[in-house]
């Protein structure tokens, strides 16, 4: 198939683009580099050694979005771009409900257009909300303690309610626990600007010797060892996961959470990277982080099921994975 991937240029689209490429799809990116760099997409065909056509257009721009479907004869969607940092999205809302919302809606409608109608939607655990663990799709979702969030559920909403109104239109809705690691190359992997709000980025800047040492956020959790639990997954099994999501692609909207089932503490992190690769990380246990909640974690058997697919990637390889791309990520700096 002939897809369109917004946000190609990033870091869980960049993976997937490998994906898609390495299962004999065509991939075409429109990324504006809000939030990532040219040398990606080089990257991409330099580990598929396949070509990539790119274009640097903003999605919420109808007519450069419009310009691409005159131009190619699309099969389908995956939708990557939007801004993520949650504390952002807090102090400027109006940026993250525009970006976000616009982008769907602009894209949706353009797909609508052209009779393009596979898309697949990049969405996240966040809209359970303080929920049951282990999450399930069919949960009643509760409200997000911020707008990146709410962007999250309105554009689920605004998505089920497109499929709903036209028959054809097939959607995935894939609600990602937490991404980490890298392509086993190294070549491409989460390069944040600044100082990472994520923890798998802040524990590979410790581990190089940029950051003095992890905070970690309340050890009074009803945890296993009072630290927060999540469920990391190998974002190369994330990507791998949208192709599986557009190969069964169905008319209507369907959700699937793309995750491990597995729950993991920040302690229990620490300690596998340190034994994976032989570095020690130092932390201090700090407040809580509003917001942060103790438990987040997929029941992930739907997505087996219906797509055939399941995680196979270990936290030791996320952790080997994560620190092989730290370690050559200034020569992707250096190189732009
Ligand atoms: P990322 O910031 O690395 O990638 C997003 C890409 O979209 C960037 O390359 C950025 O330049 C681009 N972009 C942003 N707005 C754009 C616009 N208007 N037009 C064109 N390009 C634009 O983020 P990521 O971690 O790869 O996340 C991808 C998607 O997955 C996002 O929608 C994110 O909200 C969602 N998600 C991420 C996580 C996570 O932990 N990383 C978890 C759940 C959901
Ligand atoms: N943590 C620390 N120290 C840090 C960073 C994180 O202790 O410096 C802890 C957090 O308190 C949490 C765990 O590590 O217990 C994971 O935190 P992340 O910030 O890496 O991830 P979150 O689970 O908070 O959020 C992520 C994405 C969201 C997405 C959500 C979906 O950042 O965008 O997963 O599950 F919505």
């Amino acid at each position: 198939m002939n897809i369109l991937v917004t946000g190609g240029a990033g870091y869980i689209g960049s993976h997937t683009c490998v994906a898609l490429l390495e299962a004999g799809h065509s991939v075409i990116v429109a990324d504006n580099l809000s939030n990532s760099k040219i040398e990606t997409i080089h990257r991409i065909k330099e580990i598929s050694n396949k070509d990539v056509l790119f274009y640097q257009i903003d999605v919420t721009d109808e007519q450069a979005v419009e310009a691409i479907f005159a131009k190619h004869a699309l099969d389908g969607v995956i939708h990557f771009a939007g801004f993520k940092a949650v504390g952002e999205s807090v102090e400027r809302p109006l940026h993250y409900y525009y970006n976000n919302l616009v982008s769907t809606m602009v894209l949706a409608k353009v797909c609508q257009h052209y009779g393009v109608h596979r898309f697949v939607f990049s969405s996240s655990a966040t809209v359970y909300g303080e929920n049951e663990v282990p999450f399930k799709e069919s949960m009643e979702l509760l409200p997000t303690t911020n707008p990146y969030g709410e962007t999250k559920a309105m554009s689920e909403r605004i998505l089920m309610d497109i499929a709903h109104a036209n028959p054809k239109f097939s959607v995935a809705l894939l609600r990602y626990f937490n991404p980490v690691g890298a392509h086993e190359s190294g070549f491409i992997g989460e390069a944040p600007n600044g100082i990472p709000n994520n923890l798998m980025p802040f524990v590979t800047k410790v581990a190089k010797g940029e950051l003095d040492k992890l905070r970690i956020f309340g050890d009074d959790y009803n945890t296993v060892d009072g630290t927060g639990v999540r469920d990391y997954i190998h974002v190369m099994d994330l990507a791998e996961g949208h192709v599986a999501a557009l190969d069964h692609l169905d008319e209507g909207a369907h959700i699937y959470n793309l995750g491990t089932g597995e729950g993991t503490s920040v302690l229990q992190i620490v300690k596998t990277f340190e034994e994976a690769n032989g570095i020690e990380i130092p932390y201090e246990i700090v407040d809580r982080r509003p917001g942060d909640i103790a438990y987040c974690y997929a029941d992930a058997s739907k997505a087996q099921k219906a797509l055939g697919w399941t995680a196979k990637r270990d936290l030791k390889a996320m952790c080997t994975d994560a620190w092989r791309f730290e370690k050559q990520y200034q020569a992707l700096v250096d190189m732009k």
